[in-house]
Formats: C-alpha cells, structure tokens, sequence
C-alpha cells in the first residue's frame, strides 16, 4: 500500500459526544486519517485502521431509513430481487434498521447486523436477526441452521470490513451453487471525479473499484456478471456478482464498460492518485477561503446533514464552531450531540433552524437532490448553499 493522501488526525466519524462528555472534556481519540494505494490489487484503502468493535457497538447512531433516496432505492432493488431471481432466502450483512429487508416476507430474511441497537430493531420486527459480525464462523452458524443461501446482499458494508479475504470467504462458505451475491458501495472513480475525498474516514476502509473488487473475487472463485450505477451515497457501484463456474449466467456488457472507463481514468495508475490529492489540497484552500470570507461579512452558516462525510471535511479543513454555527439532522442518535473532533452542536432538524440562515454548508451533498426539494422555501427566500463537491462554491 503506497500512501498518496493525508487528511490529518480524524475522530472517529459516529462519536458524537453529550454535554456532559464537554463539560468533563472528554478526551477523543484521534487516529492519523491516511489513504494509499495499492499497485498489485489496485485497492484504495485507508492505512491506519480501527478495530471494528470500537466503531460499530450498541450505539452506532446511522440509519439508512432516514433518506427517502435510500429507502426508494432499496425498494425498487427489492423488487428487482424478487422478479428476476426470486429467491428462497435473502441473507443481508449489514442490515442497519432493515430499510432493505421490510421488503421481503419474514420467513425469507436473515439479518446480520453487529450494532446491537441496530440490531434489536429488525429482531423486534420478527425478522431472523444475528448481531454478530460476519466471518466464518456466522457464517457456518448460519449454513448449519438454515442450509445454503441463494441470495446475499450487502450494501455500504463491506467497505468497512478490513478482513476482505475472511468477508469473501465466509460468503463463498454459505452461497448455494447457483447463488447470488450483491454488493454496493460508494464507486471510487465517482470518488476521484467528484473530489468527494469524505468519502474517506475511519470506517470507510475502502472505496472500491470493479477493478479491484474483480481481483479479491478471482481468490473465491466468483466473479461480477454485471453493475449498475447508482447516484446514492455520492455515486455507488452495484456489483452483481455469480460463481465462476455458475455457466447459466451470461457476463453483461456494462462490465466491460464499467471496466473501460477506470482503465480511461488511468485508475491502476499511482499517478492519478497524486493528481486526486493535488486537488483535494486545492479543495481544502478553497472552502477554508469561502468560509472566511462569508464570515468577515458577518453572514450566518450551519450545516446540514451531519454526516460521516462532514466529520472528515470539517476536521480536514479545520472549520469549527467559529464559522459554523450549528448542523441540523434528522437522526435522533446524532442530535442534541456535539460533533466528533469539531464539537458542532447537531439540532434535531426543524424547518424554522433554517430561518435567518444566510448559508447551509451542505454536509449530505450525495442528498443535494432530496434537501432542495425539501427546502424550497428557504431557496426562494434567498438562501444559498455551500458546497465543497466538486469544488467548493456557493450554489
Ligand atoms: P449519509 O450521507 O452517511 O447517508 O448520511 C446522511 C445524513 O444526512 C444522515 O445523518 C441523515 C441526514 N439527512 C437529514 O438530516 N435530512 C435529510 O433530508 C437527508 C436526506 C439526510
């Protein structure tokens, strides 16, 4: 792993912290955030990375059900599943608060998700819910109680996971023959071309590309039959993905495609790294400049969308409480809480926050879309918002 980028000493980008954790000045912890590239594998990894258990415990405060984009996108996924493969069991790993898998009768899911109060949610619901993490051994557990799976599915999961070979594994352990596995994270050429460097954090171990997914499946004997672009969590790759021997299933053309436009982007390239941190360096520059300007006006800043992704920008660019006054969300977990590293208030989400806001620093800029159809009111009556994607700029 060959280093190319360094976005200083992050916290870790879910603890957010109380009051009182303030007021007894609670010490957090601060892990070097560096990403590096490697040559052989063409995977783009972060290079110090924490221990599962102290990010995703019983207070793992992200939901996936609180964006209407997520839980539409999973729906017509759902639907997609059950059309084309119809499956008799749907395993998900990473089941967060089962936005995916409340669409599917209760007999046919199993869940696997290691954040305990996320985990209780779907096992509440009656839905067969493991919180564990997924490794071998789950993985026979789950082989030996419920026989070999046909479908599994992951989204913005496995990307956390920093043993990819026990990951692939421990999927090839329980797929049936003629299974099918899917999988979807942020894409890394959307990554590069966004300069969405946030998409780097603590958690995210990985941003992956076909071209480095396609090496780790060649070790297990699976390959990906086909993908689809997603415009979710800032663009996203959806990799459909098969036994190499599974002959019944025919190598779409998009893979191909998806293929030619990394090798396009020079992404086996190390070179091309450096032209990504040049740009990240200018990035940081440029928002840092933007904010001290609005400021020197006496303009008032908040954020929205407190996002893993704000935490990495914020403490990157060191911008604090001084210039930005305070975030709104929706996620009850996150709110009335103090930002990790930055110590930014994060308010329940009410429309009357946005009142008398000159500028919305734009923390969920991958729910753009979504935030300005919500905020109409706010757009009309002359309120603007940052950006810092694909350069920072007031829009
Ligand atoms: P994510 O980018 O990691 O998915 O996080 C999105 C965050 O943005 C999450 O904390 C919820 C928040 N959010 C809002 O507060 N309001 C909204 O309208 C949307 C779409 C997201």
């Amino acid at each position: 792993m060959k280093k190319f980028l360094d976005l200083g000493m992050q916290p870790l980008a879910n603890k957010y912290l109380t009051r009182n954790d303030l007021k007894n000045k609670k010490k957090e912890k601060l892990y070097h955030l560096e990403v590096g590239f490697d040559k052989k594998t063409k995977l783009v990894s972060i290079l110090n990375k924490v221990s599962s258990e102290k990010m995703f415990d019983n207070k793992y405060p992200y939901r996936s059900s609180m964006s209407k984009t997520m839980t539409k996108s999973f729906k017509i996924l759902a639907n997609k599943i059950t059309k084309v493969y119809n499956p008799k069991i749907i395993l998900e790993i990473g089941s967060n608060d089962g936005s995916l898998i409340k669409n599917f009768k209760k007999k046919k899911v199993i869940c696997v998700e290691p954040c305990k109060n996320l985990a209780i949610i779907t096992k509440n619901k009656g839905f067969k819910t493991y919180a564990d993490y997924w490794n071998i051994n789950l993985a026979k557990k789950v082989k030996s109680k419920h026989g070999k799976v046909d479908l599994i599915y992951s989204a913005n999961t496995l990307s956390h996971i920093s043993d990819l070979n026990s990951v692939f594994k421990s999927i090839a352990h329980v797929l049936s023959d003629d299974g099918i596995l899917i999988i979807e994270d942020p894409s890394l050429l959307e990554c590069l071309k966004k300069v969405a460097y946030d998409q780097f954090y603590n958690e995210h171990i990985y941003v992956f590309s076909l071209l480095s997914i396609k090496n780790i499946l060649q070790k297990f004997n699976l390959e990906v039959f086909d993908t689809e672009i997603l415009k979710t969590h800032g663009g996203s790759i959806r990799y459909f993905i098969k036994r190499t021997k599974n002959f019944n299933i025919k190598v779409n053309i998009s893979v191909k495609k998806q293929l030619k436009n990394e090798l396009r982007f020079r992404m086996d390239k190390f070179s091309t790294y450096i032209t990504f941190k040049k740009k990240v360096e200018k990035s940081k520059i440029k928002l840092v400049n933007l904010f001290h300007k609005i400021k020197k006006d006496k303009k008032k800043i908040i954020g929205y969308g407190s996002t893993a992704k704000s935490v990495t920008v914020l403490n990157y660019c060191k911008i604090k409480s001084e210039s930005l006054d305070y975030f709104v969300d929706t996620t009850p977990d996150k709110t009335k809480k103090y930002m990790p590293g930055t110590h930014i208030y994060v308010d329940q989400y009410k429309q009357d926050l946005l009142d008398g806001v000159d500028y919305i620093f734009l923390g969920a800029w991958n729910f753009k879309e979504e935030i300005f159809k919500k905020e109409k009111k706010y757009i009309k009556n002359g309120g603007k918002f940052i950006t810092h994607i694909p350069t920072p700029q007031i829009i």
